[in-house]
């Protein structure tokens, strides 16, 4: 492949900021892309949270999954929340713990851009910031006073003391730390904060960038206090309301201008693009599924390449994988699937999104010339070259080689039409119309185009023109190799500059291809022009220095590139570009993982679903032998001599999912145990132990609205999450009548409220689409008759299942919305006054829960809880038995804890995606929680009403 370029010299690649000596020379850029040591990158990266998949072992999984989409970098948000539970503990281990992602990565050769917030957004509760902070921080959450930064420094340390051995200047894959997320610049305040971040970080070890990630329309942060190293924008063009997925946004036309206008000295920086959506609470959520057609492959196709047309050279996805909101972890207004709609299913699995990104992801990394582009023009003005007016182009060239990239969109870009055009450019050997001999260049409905001309393929090959997309270009056993693509009902030219003795000439003998020799300009070249209704591989061209391949766009979707690692003694060995040029094609299994060379052996290891045909192009020399899965592949050499007639470096060969897999069973889920979990209504009940809960006053600034001055807000007693119970006591005079309750709980919350052990009612949050709402219930609850027992000790007992902690609200930019109560912020009897008030949360609220292993966020106060009744190995002997499906007993208002055991019997070296679904049983207003092996796994609320 084409050498890149070196890295100017340092002064000369950073303009953008004074103190360019605290960035590591591994870490540079220009106005065009970053430079890795030393070479130009186009940062191709996907976003995932690793508190969200909680098991370290997988995480290798995704990063191969990101690696084999061509990616090369992940971003990852760490959460404050989980890591720093309580003020002065730091908890990395478990799925907290930073080392096996750095190791997984380095393993992978995926660079990584922390962005550990404080403040992440990201649908989750308080935006990532610490439960603590919201009620022991006196001042303005994520503003420079001081009490605030007390809070975070601690936090941001342990990530420092963490990473700093994790760079890239250590041998790391560390590449660059994200300041906070979207904010504005605009209060002194805010910009203090941001810059006592930056102060902190380069009074550390910390050597690589710091970026920021901006809503883009405030353009904050790019200069002036807390302006960082690198600035980059966020981009949703198509919102988060999956209920209409075929209903599309236009595409956002000003991406270069924006850029322009904020930071031409910087790359052109997206740290997040809309690579799926969140689903909001609700009985009308659509789903994920709708999700994923409203951010399917049509719209990676329109809306990416968009991007590509405004010229960004740093992409990050949002999500690539987006995992599981469980626990108390999402914010108000999500619920506990994260799937997001993303290119990789919440349960790990591939599927179309997924093709389209590995597509353009290998295209990418395939395309060094593409990394330096200027933008020539585009349809809006300037020339119009393509000859039908509705299809719109723009025109990016790299300034140093001859190398055009145009990208092809329609110009209404929603439009499901199909267009045919030709297009007028501008070559090595002079201007011409493309195609030449097949009547036009077709893009399909909501279809978007990279056309190339001049373009390199291997070392020094030259791809004249292709109205095909080039999938995979580079050097393969030392021959250049192009695999370019097309959809298979639409016509296609290729035309390269032939090089070396051909061993076969003609395309693969089929009507549905036609070859033309010609010369341009003097110069001889070969175009092959593909019909439609051509499938499957075929091989345009193949001498001793080139192979030319084409394949439908289905078939080519079957094909990897694996990378080679290079030396052992590299640490970047596995990095693309850096450690390694080498790589070959393999086309066939659901999953190609990664490939090694084991002495003579040629090593695969991937996943499959059924038997497939393994085409492997291109055995590197010295290579005898094929194992896939540590097992021997024999060739089929018959099928080989039919893709190529080059002997040795094409391999076929069939392989085949272990036998196993079809006998998987499901385990049946019956035998449940039933407990009560509500004895704190008995009248026996001892709640001695619980805290009283007296204080008057509180930092959060929403104060209570009625009441006696004393503040029943969870977080002030160390109880922030998930299920907290009230208990208001009152000596009863007997004309109590009710009580009013006035309870804020996040988005659809639910408070039950007995008195004494008389059920009084339900206080429900509704569902909503709005992000960052606070909801609470006003509601009186009327004594039935007989219920107040005079002269004696009543009890009023709340249990309270909060969602989360409200995000930082953007209408008004203040971080305090954080600090929304989750509580009691209204109580008042009806001819009565409440005597003691206590409060119990999850065992040992924020500063002693046992459980440090699934943390703070997994559990609450409910009896069950409380007792460890979810954990694995509690004992269920001596509970009753109970069919699930048959509710709580007698159908009354309370609370049960079902459990049952299950053995999974799955054969080592097996992926098996296993999910649990709630059937729809009970005709009466329910909410479950899910414990699997003790973590809260989902949490369903079903007949709101
Ligand atoms: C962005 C934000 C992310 C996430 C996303 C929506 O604006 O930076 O953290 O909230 O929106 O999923």
């Amino acid at each position: 492949m084409p050498k890149a370029e070196p890295a100017p010299a340092q002064d000369e690649a950073i303009t953008g900021r004074a103190e360019a000596s605290a960035i590591t020379p591994d870490v540079q850029f220009d106005n065009y892309t970053l430079f890795l040591k030393g070479q130009r990158v186009f940062i191709h990266s996907g976003e995932f949270h690793t508190f969200r998949l909680p098991v370290p072992s997988l995480w290798p999984d995704i990063l191969q999954k990101a690696k084999a989409a061509g990616l090369n970098a992940i971003s990852v948000y760490l959460h404050m929340g989980l890591t720093n539970p309580a003020p002065g503990v730091l908890d990395f281990e478990s799925f907290r713990a930073l080392q096996p992602l750095y190791d997984a990565a380095k393993d992978a050769g995926i660079w990584i851009v922390l962005r550990p917030g404080p403040y992440i957004n990201a649908e989750t509760t308080a935006g990532g910031i610490a439960h603590w902070a919201t009620s022991e921080v006196a001042g303005r959450l994520r503003t420079n006073d001081t009490s605030w930064r007390a809070a975070w420094r601690e936090y941001i340390q342990g990530v420092i003391d963490a990473t700093v051995p994790n760079q890239i200047s250590s041998g790391g894959p560390v590449i660059a730390v994200q300041i906070d997320n979207e904010y504005t610049n605009r209060y002194p305040t805010h910009a203090g904060y941001y810059q006592d971040l930056i102060d902190f970080y380069h009074a550390s070890e910390i050597d690589v960038p710091l970026t920021y990630n901006d809503f883009g329309g405030g353009k904050s942060f790019v200069n002036g206090t807390g302006a960082v190293d690198l600035w980059g924008l966020d981009s949703y063009p198509q919102g988060f309301d999956c209920s209409n997925p075929l209903r599309w946004s236009p595409v956002v036309t000003d991406y270069h201008q924006h850029h322009q206008e904020t930071n031409p000295w910087q790359p052109f920086y997206i740290p997040e693009f809309q690579g799926g959506s969140f689903d909001a609470w609700g009985p009308t959520a659509p789903g994920f599924d709708a999700c994923r057609i409203l951010t399917g492959p049509d719209f990676m196709s329109v809306f990416n390449l968009q991007l590509w047309a405004g010229n960004a050279k740093l992409i990050n996805y949002y999500m690539f994988y987006g995992g599981t909101s469980w626990g108390g972890s999402p914010h108000p207004g999500v619920y506990t699937s994260y799937d997001y709609g993303a290119s990789i299913t919440e349960s790990r699995e591939l599927g179309a999104k997924f093709d389209e990104l590995k597509r353009q992801g290998i295209f990418i990394r395939s395309s060094p010339e593409f990394y330096k582009t200027d933008r020539i023009s585009d349809s809006s003005s300037g020339p119009q070259i393509s000859s039908n007016p509705d299809v719109f182009i723009t025109q990016l060239k790299n300034p140093d080689v001859h190398a055009t990239f145009y990208i092809a969109r329609h110009r209404d870009s929603t439009s499901n039409a199909t267009a045919d055009f030709r297009l007028n450019v501008t070559t090595s050997l002079g201007n011409l119309q493309i195609p030449r001999f097949a009547e036009s260049i077709t893009l399909g409905g909501r279809q978007s185009k990279v056309i190339v001309t001049d373009y390199t393929f291997g070392s020094s090959s030259l791809l004249f023109y292709a109205t095909t997309q080039v999938f995979y270009s580079g050097v393969i056993a030392g021959r250049d190799v192009l695999l370019v693509y097309g959809d298979s009902d639409q016509d296609h030219e290729t035309t390269i500059i032939p090089s070396g003795t051909p061993n076969r000439l003609q395309a693969s003998s089929s009507s549905f291809f036609k070859t033309t020799e010609d010369a341009v300009n003097g110069t001889s070249t070969i175009t092959i022009t593909s019909l439609r209704g051509a499938r499957s591989l075929a091989t345009y061209y193949d001498s001793d220095t080139q192979l030319v391949m084409y394949a439908d766009t289905q078939t080519v979707s079957s094909f990897w590139s694996p990378v080679i690692a290079g030396p052992e003694t590299d640490p970047f060995r596995n990095y693309w570009g850096i450690g390694t040029n080498q790589s070959i094609l393999v086309g066939g299994p659901y999953l190609l993982r990664d490939a090694t060379l084991q002495g003579d052996t040629l090593a695969l290891r991937g996943d499959l679903r059924s038997d497939v045909q393994l085409t492997v192009i291109g055995i590197p020399e010295g290579v005898t032998r094929l194992s896939w899965n540590g097992q021997d592949v024999s060739p089929d050499l018959r099928a080989a001599e039919e893709i190529s007639s080059v002997g040795g470096s094409v391999f076929v060969g069939r392989v085949a999912p272990k036998a196993s897999l079809t006998r998987l069973e499901v385990p049946q889920l019956n035998g449940w145990k039933y407990q009560d979990s509500l004895p704190e209504i008995s009248q026996e009940f001892d709640d001695g132990a619980w805290t009283v809960a007296n204080r008057t006053e509180t930092n959060i600034p929403y104060k209570p609205y009625y009441g006696d001055g004393r503040v029943l807000y969870g977080c002030d007693y160390g109880f922030c999450e998930n299920v907290v119970l009230w208990r208001g006591h009152f000596l009863a005079t007997g004309n109590e009548q009710s009580v009013n309750l006035s309870i804020n709980g996040g988005t659809a919350f639910a408070a039950s409220v007995w008195l004494n052990d008389v059920f009084l009612g339900t206080s429900f949050g509704n569902s909503t689409n709005n992000r960052n709402i606070i909801q609470e219930t006003d509601d009186n609850f009327n004594f039935p008759s007989g219920a107040v027992r005079p002269n004696e000790d009543n009890v009023i007992t709340i249990v309270q299942d909060n969602m989360g902690l409200n995000q930082t609200d953007y209408g008004t930019y203040n971080g305090d919305t954080s600090k929304s109560p989750r509580g009691v912020r209204g109580f008042r009897l009806l001819d009565g006054t409440f005597g003691e008030w206590k409060v119990q949360g999850k065992v040992g609220g924020y500063r002693n829960f046992p459980d440090k292993v699934r943390g703070i966020l997994n559990e609450g106060g409910l009896y069950g809880e409380r007792q460890g009744w979810h954990l694995p190995g509690f004992s269920t002997e001596g509970w009753t038995s109970r069919n699930l499906s048959d509710g709580l007993p007698d159908g009354v208002a309370g609370v049960g804890f079902f459990v049952t055991t299950f053995n999974l019997d799955i054969p080592q070296g097996l992926d098996v995606m296993l999910s649990f679904n709630f059937e729809e049983p009970l005709g009466q207003p329910y909410r479950a929680f899910l414990f699997v092996n003790g973590w809260m796994m989902g949490k369903r609320i079903a007949n709101l009403g």
